[in-house]
């Protein structure tokens, strides 16, 4: 991020003089020569705006689209230069993105409808490869297994938490630990508990390790969390019924 924030800060210093004493006023944004997708008579604030936000919005930096090191000055890249595979990607991914929005601008809508506009960022949320926490996930698990996939959640939760690359919600993990449920219980209850552990007031938590426990014939752990379920979220209130048959069978042993 600090690498983004200076680079960009060197954007904003868009006049400067070069040449010795001739004191020519250059603009990295103000005359391109290699516009291939983006209309040519574009702007140069709009030029600088788009550029700043492939940048922020896929969490790059502009040398990792174009020729020139992180710590040159913006003044020594070749912004025309068509050398990096990113570029290209980054071409393909405007083109892409237009056609989105016509397809999107084609539904036959109520006069004056206002459409969403599809952007960079509805996909990438500050990321390169615009990948899903469960994916992440699911990846480390299969590679490497459960003590390396909980470690790399609690290492991605501390980066992104309270940004919108990931989604860190108790839904979200307690979906992840029920699909490793049927091949692997044990792994999958570690999944639970980590969730109860990081979202101690989400009912979600509760009544996902609930289940889990419920399916594993624990019906002690099962209750107790049906009932933090309850207690903490109004949406839980339909496992009351739950609660009162698991009271019953367990009054019976
Ligand atoms: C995700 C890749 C990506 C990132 C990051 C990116 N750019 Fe670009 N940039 C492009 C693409 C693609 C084009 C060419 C668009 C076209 O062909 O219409 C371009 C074109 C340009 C041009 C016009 C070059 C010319 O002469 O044709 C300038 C100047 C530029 N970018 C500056 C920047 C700066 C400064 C940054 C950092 C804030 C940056 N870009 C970040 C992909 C990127
Ligand atoms: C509809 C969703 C979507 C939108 C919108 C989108 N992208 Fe992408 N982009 C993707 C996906 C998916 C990938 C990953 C492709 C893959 O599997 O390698 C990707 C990959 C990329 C990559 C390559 C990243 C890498 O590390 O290999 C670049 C560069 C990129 N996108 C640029 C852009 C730019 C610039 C925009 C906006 C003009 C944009 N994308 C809009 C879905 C999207």
């Amino acid at each position: 991020m600090a690498i983004i924030r200076s680079s960009l800060a060197l954007c904003a210093m868009v006049l400067v003089s070069t040449h010795g004493h001739a004191q020519e006023r250059r603009d990295i944004f103000s005359d391109p020569q290699n516009l291939k997708v983006l209309p040519e008579d574009i702007s140069r604030a709009e030029l600088r705006a788009t550029m700043r936000s492939f940048a922020i919005d896929l969490g790059l930096t502009c040398a990792s689209c174009h020729v020139g090191e992180d710590d040159q000055s913006i003044f020594e890249y070749d912004f025309a230069a068509d050398d990096k595979a990113m570029k290209l990607i980054a071409r393909d991914m405007i083109s892409m993105v237009e056609d989105i929005n016509k397809t999107v601008r084609k539904s036959d809508r109520d006069e004056g409808h206002e459409f969403v506009t599809v952007n960079c960022v509805t996909c990438h949320r500050g990321q390169d490869k615009p990948r899903m926490i469960q994916d992440v996930l699911a990846e480390v698990y299969d590679d490497e297994g459960i003590e390396a996939t909980i470690s790399k959640y609690t290492e991605l939760r501390d980066q992104f938490y309270g940004g919108f690359t990931f989604d860190f919600s108790a839904d979200r993990l307690g979906l992840f630990a029920q699909s490793l449920a049927a091949t692997a219980s044990e792994d999958a209850m570690r999944v639970h508990n980590l969730n109860v552990e990081l979202n101690p007031h989400a009912g979600a938590a509760y009544s996902g390790r609930g289940q889990a426990s419920q399916r594993a014939g624990d019906l002690k752990s099962a209750l107790a969390d049906y009932k933090n379920a309850v207690a903490l979220d109004p949406n839980f209130a339909f496992l009351g019924q739950v609660i009162t048959s698991l009271e019953a069978q367990l009054a019976e042993d």
